[in-house]
């Protein structure tokens, strides 16, 4: 058996609040965003954050719920009850993908890569206008 030891660093942890990231700028590879800065009250600010904690060339990698552009056609009833929806699980008002990317671009991102995953989610924005589309406020309580 070998004598020999070897010391591995491995990934740290750190625990704080995404828009005051306690870590020295250029110092980290990646970022991975799950789920999580669709809370952001200010998106600005947060992409300004990880821009700077980014070594050049590092990345990014945000997995999110964005509105979809149905949000903008489907009737006022069912946008109503997807902005509900969105207050229900505290979110903030949600971004629109190309809102959104034209922030990371405007903030000096390069986007290169997007997947809609719409699709694969439930309940969908076309569940929401279906709903939307036949219900009415109850006349008297
Ligand atoms: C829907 S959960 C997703 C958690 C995890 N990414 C996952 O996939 O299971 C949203 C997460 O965002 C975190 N979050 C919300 N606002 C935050 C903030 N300002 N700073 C850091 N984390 C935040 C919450 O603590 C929560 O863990």
């Amino acid at each position: 058996m070998s004598s020999r030891t070897a010391t591995v660093t491995g990934p740290g942890f750190v625990a704080a609040d995404f828009g005051h990231l306690p870590l020295r700028a250029g110092s980290v590879d990646a970022v991975f965003a799950i789920e999580s800065i669709g809370y952001a009250r200010d998106m600005p600010g947060l992409l300004d954050q990880v821009g700077q904690v980014l070594r050049p060339g590092g990345q990014l990698f945000v997995i999110e719920i964005f509105r979809t552009e149905l949000f903008g056609v489907v009737p006022a009833r069912a946008r109503q009850l997807c902005a509900a929806t969105e207050r229900l699980l505290a979110f903030p008002d949600l971004w629109s993908v190309p809102d959104w990317v034209a922030l990371a671009y405007d903030r000096g991102f390069e986007v290169t890569g997007l997947t809609d995953l719409t699709d694969a989610t439930v309940p969908g924005l076309s569940d929401f206008a279906r709903v939307g589309g036949s219900c009415s406020a109850p006349s008297s309580r």
